[in-house]
C-alpha cells in the first residue's frame, strides 16, 4: 500500500482524475511527458480486472501509433508500463481546442483561426477513418492546438478502436456534433466546416455521411430489432 502510494506520487502532478484513469504531467528521460495511469474498477473481478485494464493500455497505445502511421498528429509514445497499467507519452505545449472555442470572439480568436483548426479537425477524421480507425471519444478536449506551429494534435486514444463500418465512423462525427453543439453554439457552424474538410479528406465520406444522418434521426444508440 505504502510503495503503490510513493509509486503514483513519482508519476508527476496529477492534472486529471478520470472514471478509468489518472493523467500526470511526468518528466520522462529529461522531456516534459505525462504519464496516463489505467486502475481497475472495483465491481469487478481482480484477475479480469487485470486483463481488460491490459487490454485497454495495450489497444490505446497501438490506436495511437496507428493514428501516426496514417498521417495524425499525436502525442509520441515514449513507454508502456504493463505492471504499472501505464502509457508515457510526449507532452503536448497548447491549448485545447476545447478552450479555444470557449474563447472565441473574447481574446480575440478570429474566423481566420477557427476556419484553419475545423478544416484540421476534418481533415484528421478523414484520415483516421479512411485507415479504418475510430476515435471513440471525439471531443474539443482531447484535441490540441502545438503552441507555435497551430497544429491540431489528437490525443486520448482510451476509446479507440478499428472499424470500416460506415455506422462507427458516423457515430465518431455524431459525437462531435452534440460535442460542438451543446459546448460550442457561439461559434457558428464549425461542424459545417469540420465536415466539408471530411469530404474532402476521406474518400469513403459519402457511405459516413449517409449514415449519419441516419444516426442523428435517431441519437447514437443502434436501434433494437427483435
Ligand atoms: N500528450 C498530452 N499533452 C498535453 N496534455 C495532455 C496530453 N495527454 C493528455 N493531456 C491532458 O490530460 C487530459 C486527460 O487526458 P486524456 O488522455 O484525455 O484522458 P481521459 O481519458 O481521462 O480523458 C487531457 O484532456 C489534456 O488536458
Ligand atoms: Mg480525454
Amino acid at each position: 500500500m505504502e510503495i503503490d502510494q510513493q509509486q503514483k506520487e513519482d508519476f508527476g502532478v496529477l492534472l486529471k482524475q478520470g472514471a478509468e484513469a489518472r493523467v500526470f504531467e511526468s518528466s520522462f528521460v529529461g522531456r516534459r511527458s505525462i504519464v496516463k495511469e489505467r486502475f481497475s474498477k472495483k465491481y469487478r473481478h481482480p484477475l479480469l480486472d487485470t486483463k481488460l485494464t491490459l487490454k485497454r493500455l495495450n489497444a490505446e497505445a497501438r490506436c495511437m501509433t496507428k493514428a501516426r502511421r496514417l498521417g495524425v498528429p499525436t502525442p509520441v509514445l515514449y513507454a508502456v508500463d504493463p505492471l504499472l497499467h501505464t502509457l508515457t507519452f510526449e507532452f503536448i505545449d497548447g491549448p485545447s481546442v476545447k478552450e479555444i472555442l470557449l474563447d472565441f470572439g473574447l481574446n480575440g480568436v478570429v474566423e481566420e483561426q477557427l476556419n484553419d483548426i475545423a478544416m484540421q479537425i476534418g481533415n484528421a477524421i478523414g484520415k483516421l477513418h479512411d485507415g479504418g480507425l475510430v476515435h471513440g471519444d471525439l471531443t474539443t478536449s482531447n484535441m490540441i492546438i502545438k503552441e507555435g506551429t497551430n497544429q491540431l494534435v489528437l490525443i486520448d486514444f482510451g476509446l479507440s478502436f478499428t472499424s470500416t463500418l460506415p455506422e462507427d465512423k458516423a457515430v465518431d462525427l455524431y459525437v462531435l456534433e452534440r460535442a460542438l453543439l451543446s459546448m460550442h453554439s457561439s461559434c457558428g457552424n464549425v461542424m459545417d466546416k469540420i465536415l466539408a474538410a471530411y469530404r474532402k479528406s476521406s474518400k469513403q465520406w459519402s457511405s459516413t455521411m449517409n449514415k449519419l444522418a441516419q444516426v442523428r434521426q435517431r441519437g447514437r444508440k443502434r436501434t433494437m430489432v427483435g
